[in-house]
């Protein structure tokens, strides 16, 4: 038997992890990773990959130069792939019609264009990335435009793989989703495709379903788990003012096991690359369906999200007497979650832009991700110093923004962090991470989400 041979084009948060759990399950395929991105190509063959997440590591080093390889030679990596996974960015379009709302599909499309161009043979090409439903009809026709008239079958195979526990979520995932054509021919590439999970993955956790359902499920998918985080929120702001406890209504509530206890934790919001684009992507798409109802309803969600991270600097502001003009807040963790460097759309973001207007002067510390957060505040205007330290980051700071739930973070001696403090020392628990309770009788002036201290 052959070894097949499987290219994945887009070497980042998703593309990485994934293609290395399938080499590291499937020995008998070939697997190749491309990217136009030299330094990222660079990283993923070197001891410091481009990306941090726990386990990943070890994987990569069982299969690099095994069956696994990282190149920037996509010609050559089309023309030898018999499955080619795409995984490039989809981000939401910043210009021209559709700006600020629709997936900027640009990526897609050269990748689509290139491999017109390079292959010999006809091939299954599988959506990994994130799409707007439909997007297989443009592929197909881009695909079909080539003059050699070779055909090519398209598969969605959407990706629900969390940051943070990228492994985990891939070697045990709670459904792998493979959707195409409705034709012998696509339902012969649906099998291909299976057969790649099947290694790993019990049968009765693949399923298959039209393109269509396919591609609509991830956006789906991902709308609901951020609808959750933002009715939550929402009721968070309401336990404010009535000395209810979020953490005791959504642990009552989250016992119906029609609701479920997962995902209903308060925060200062939901950040990550996809959760907001995907939404609004979904709004686009109901606009452009003639369905206004259906987008406003969805956009909701990210109103309420962005009201999360106002709501909580107004809290800072209003319990700091008003003003933090000129006052060092200590920004606990920058990343959009725990277990991540990743800073994309992290609400962290908001806040501390927020802050920098009302003249505070920043202090940031996290585990991973202070070189992401250095980029994303390049530009904004102010007093922002990056420690490494938690302690150098507490020095003299009037308050304390904890932002991400990193563990280490339950771990720090808040009664020398107190010490180190101004007083009165303030602490602004986003994640409701700590024992508030041990804080207050330190001394500290502690402001949860949802809760009284
Ligand atoms: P990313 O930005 O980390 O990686 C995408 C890579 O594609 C980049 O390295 C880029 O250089 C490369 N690329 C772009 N155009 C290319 C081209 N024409 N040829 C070769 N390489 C090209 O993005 P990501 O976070 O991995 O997300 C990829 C897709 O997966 C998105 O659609 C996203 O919505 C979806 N997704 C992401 C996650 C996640 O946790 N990040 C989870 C599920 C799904
Ligand atoms: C999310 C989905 O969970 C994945 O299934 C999906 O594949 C991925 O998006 C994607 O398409 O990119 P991710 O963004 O990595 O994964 O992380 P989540 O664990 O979903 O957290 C998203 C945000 O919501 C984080 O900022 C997190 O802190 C916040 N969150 C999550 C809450 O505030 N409360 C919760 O109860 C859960």
């Amino acid at each position: 038997m052959t070894t097949k041979k499987i290219l994945c084009i887009g070497a980042g948060y998703v593309g990485g992890p994934t293609m290395a759990v399938i080499a590291d399950r499937c020995p008998q395929y070939q697997i190749t990773v491309v990217d136009l991105n030299e330094k990222r190509i660079a990283a993923w063959n070197s001891d410091e990959l481009p990306i941090y997440e726990p386990g990943l590591e070890e994987v990569v080093a069982r299969c690099r130069n095994r069956n696994l390889f990282y190149s920037t030679d996509i010609p050559k990596g089309i023309r030898e792939a018999d499955i080619i996974f795409v995984s490039v960015n989809t981000p939401t379009k910043t210009f021209g019609c559709g700006a600020g709302r629709a997936a900027d599909l640009q990526y897609l499309e050269k990748t689509a264009r290139a491999i017109v161009e390079y292959a010999d043979e006809g091939k299954i090409v599988v959506e990994k990335s994130t799409l707007p439903v439909r997007t297989a009809q443009a592929m197909s026709r881009i695909l079909h435009s080539n003059p050699k008239g070779l055909k090519f079958q398209i598969i969605s195979n959407p990706e629900f793989l969390a940051e943070g526990t990228a492994i985990n979520d891939l070697e045990n995932p709670d459904r792998v989703l493979i959707g195409g054509m409705e034709t012998p021919e696509g339902q012969r590439a649906i099998e291909e495709v299976v057969a790649i999970y099947a290694n790993w993955v019990p049968r009765e956790r693949i399923i298959t379903t039209n393109l269509w359902s396919s591609e609509l499920t991830k956006l789906v998918s991902n709308a609901l788990l951020a609808q959750r985080v933002s009715s939550v929120n929402s009721i968070s702001a309401l336990c404010e003012k009535t000395e209810a406890n979020i953490n005791e209504v959504t642990a009552a509530a989250g016992r119906d096991s029609r609701i479920g206890a997962k995902f209903l934790k308060a925060s200062i919001g939901f950040g990550g690359s996809c959760f907001k684009k995907d939404i609004l992507n979904l709004v686009y798409l109901c606009g452009y369906y003639g369905l206004p109802e259906v987008a406003e309803y969805w956009e909701q969600v990210v109103r309420m999200n962005d009201y999360q991270a106002r709501r909580f600097v107004g809290n800072m502001l209003a319990a700091m007497f008003n003003t933090v003009a000129d006052k060092k807040i200590a920004i606990l963790g920058f990343a959009f979650k725990a277990n991540t460097g990743d800073t994309r759309e992290s609400p962290a973001i908001a806040v501390c832009c927020q802050l920098l207007e009302e003249h505070a002067r920043l202090r940031i510390h996290d585990p991973k991700a202070l070189g992401n957060a250095r980029l994303d505040l390049e530009d904004a205007e102010g007093d922002i110093s990056y420690c490494e330290d938690p302690y150098d980051a507490v020095k003299g700071a009037h308050a304390i923004a904890l932002l991400t739930e990193w563990d280490s973070f339950r771990k720090l001696d808040f009664r020398r962090i107190y010490d180190l403090m101004e007083k009165p020392a303030f602490l602004f628990d986003g994640r409701n991470l700590l024992d508030h309770r041990k804080l207050y009788e330190i001394g500290f002036n502690v402001y949860p989400i949802g809760q009284k201290a």
